[in-house]
């Protein structure tokens, strides 16, 4: 572990408690990094994870709760995370909302949500967080979507907040360069939404994918781990995690 060069390093997650997030908190403090568990909603799950990777290592695991639509959310959690570790080397942008808006009856308030969640939030806590990762020459990446590059049928305002995110990721990685590091991974069918429980869209998007099945949580916090830890010369990049999907109609 003394080798490793994320070892006491501090990474800070935003929806972190569960799911994909869940899974990239515990890979990146299973390398040796402290990890800032923010969450909304889940403190029992944020609980649940602390109490686990506290245990292996002491100290090492926080969580802060915020609501990203709140203007105050970016501030308040990097502040958080600097007050409880003392600084930041990676700022990962997961937290999401994903649900469909057909252009007949979207509403603004819908936009408001989607917009605020994918893309704003990301875009303030990269402001609040630029100085620690430049003090740190830390990293920024970006969890975005396949759907960022090609439009999902009904999801237009969430494909529309993903798209602006990876030109977000580029825009950064020109701004807050040389110092820090800004990348994204783009993932393809990992988990279902949990309120869908359409099981023939499920089976055309897996008969859709060359690979034939879905990707694992464990293969996006991989593609994390790579760009926090070992694309030291990249910048700007997307990585698609998608079985292929990308390469068919
Ligand atoms: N699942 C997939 O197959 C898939 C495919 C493509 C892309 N992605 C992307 O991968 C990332 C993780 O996916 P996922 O399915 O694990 O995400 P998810 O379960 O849909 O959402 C992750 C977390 O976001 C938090 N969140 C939502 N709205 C929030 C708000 N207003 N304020 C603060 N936190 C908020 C929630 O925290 P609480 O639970 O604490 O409220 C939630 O647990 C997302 O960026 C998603 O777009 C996922």
């Amino acid at each position: 572990m003394q080798d490793n060069p994320l070892t006491d390093k501090v990474a800070l997650i935003t929806g972190g408690a569960r799911r994909i997030g869940r899974e990239i908190a515990c890979r990146l403090h299973a390398q040796g990094m402290r990890v800032m568990i923010h969450y909304r909603s889940s403190r029992e799950d944020a609980d649940a994870v602390l109490t686990e990777l506290n245990a292996l290592r002491s100290d090492s695991a926080a969580s802060v709760r915020a609501d990203l639509t709140d203007a105050a959310a970016p501030d308040q959690i990097v502040l958080e995370t600097v007050h409880t570790f003392g600084r930041l080397d990676a700022l990962i942008n997961n937290a999401s909302t994903f649900y469909p808006t057909p252009i007949k009856d979207a509403t603004e308030q819908q936009w408001e949500d989607l917009i605020t969640t994918n893309l704003k939030a990301p875009f303030f806590l990269s402001q609040a967080a630029a100085s620690l990762l430049d003090e740190y020459h830390g990293c920024i990446v970006n969890i975005v979507d396949i759907y960022g590059h090609r439009p999902l049928e009904s999801h237009p305002i969430y494909c529309t907040a993903k798209a602006g995110l990876i030109m977000l990721t580029r825009a950064l990685a020109r701004d807050l360069a040389p110092t820090v590091r800004v990348n994204a991974v783009a993932p393809g069918a990992i988990l279902w939404p949990e309120n869908d429980a359409d099981e023939v869209t499920r089976q055309r998007i897996i008969a859709r994918t060359p690979l034939k099945r879905m990707g694992t949580p464990a293969e996006i916090a991989g593609a994390v781990e790579f760009l926090i830890r070992d694309a030291s010369f990249s910048s700007g990049q997307v990585i698609t995690v998608d079985g292929g999907r990308c390469v068919v109609p």
